[in-house]
């Protein structure tokens, strides 16, 4: 039985220590992820998977040197100028996940106008998380909901699990079947936490800048294997 994924989920880690074993800055890592990305979504768009969300930025993240955080978004820039081509040949929609507004102001400008320019592709969704954190977009969502209520537009009752997948960024996009993080760590850290419920988990040890092509495959391959149940038992 072939399990179709909809909807890829990832967390690009490693970049940092993938650096550090070569003697390069970890600014250098960033950059060489940077070149994965696309990489990745090639085999996403060859496997027709519609989705791909990447957590590219937290909003922990912003404790780290400026320096740094300066470069990353330099190379975010970047690689959407590079793409914005391809984007619009072959039809992907850029999404965005979290608050920009405290993205560096080029940033700002740059993803808005990636946002724009491809808001009526639908062959492909590239979501994109910046300065995202889940429990702030649970919050936001738990004040968008009361703010309804309040206002008389929402009934308390018909509040369901709908209602607060409606009120996440990822409110139009199918469930995420399959999450991969990679470089070891098994944690979230703050991704996704309602939208992974029942998500297929996969925990790579190899760092980010080094996940290639086959590397996503074998992801693809292992989660065929997996028996998604729901709870349910064979009958
Ligand atoms: C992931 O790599 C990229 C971002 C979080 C922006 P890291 O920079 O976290 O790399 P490590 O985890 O320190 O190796
Ligand atoms: C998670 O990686 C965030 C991104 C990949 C953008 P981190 O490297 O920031 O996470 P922790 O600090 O190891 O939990
Ligand atoms: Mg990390």
């Amino acid at each position: 039985m072939s399990n179709q994924i909809n909807h890829v989920a990832i967390i690009m880690d490693g970049n940092g220590r993938w650096a550090k074993q070569r003697g390069l800055s970890r600014t250098k890592g960033h950059e060489e992820g940077c070149k994965r990305i696309i990489e990745i979504f090639d085999a996403v768009k060859a496997n027709h998977i519609y989705a791909m969300t990447l957590y590219a930025f937290s909003t922990e993240n912003w404790n780290r040197p400026k320096s740094e955080i300066s470069l990353l978004f330099r190379y975010l820039d970047k690689f959407f100028k590079d793409n914005i081509v391809t984007f619009m040949k072959d039809g992907i929609r850029v999404q965005v996940m979290g608050d920009i507004s405290r993205l560096p102001k080029h940033s700002q400008k740059t993803v808005t106008d990636a946002i724009n320019k491809t808001k009526d592709n639908d062959n492909y969704v590239f979501n994109i998380a910046l300065n995202y954190g889940s429990r702030q977009e649970l919050v936001k969502a738990t004040k968008e909901i009361a703010q309804e209520v309040k206002d008389g537009k929402l009934d308390i009752d018909s509040i369901d699990m709908d209602t607060i997948s409606n009120h996440l960024y990822t409110k139009n996009l199918p469930p995420v079947d399959l999450m991969i993080r990679t470089s070891g760590e098994q944690r979230l850290s703050n991704y996704l936490l309602y939208q992974l419920a029942y998500s297929e988990f996969i925990f790579t040890p190899i760092y980010w800048p080094d996940f290639h092509k086959e590397d996503f495959e074998e992801c693809l391959k292992q989660y065929q294997n997996r028996d998604r149940r729901y709870g349910k038992i064979e009958e």
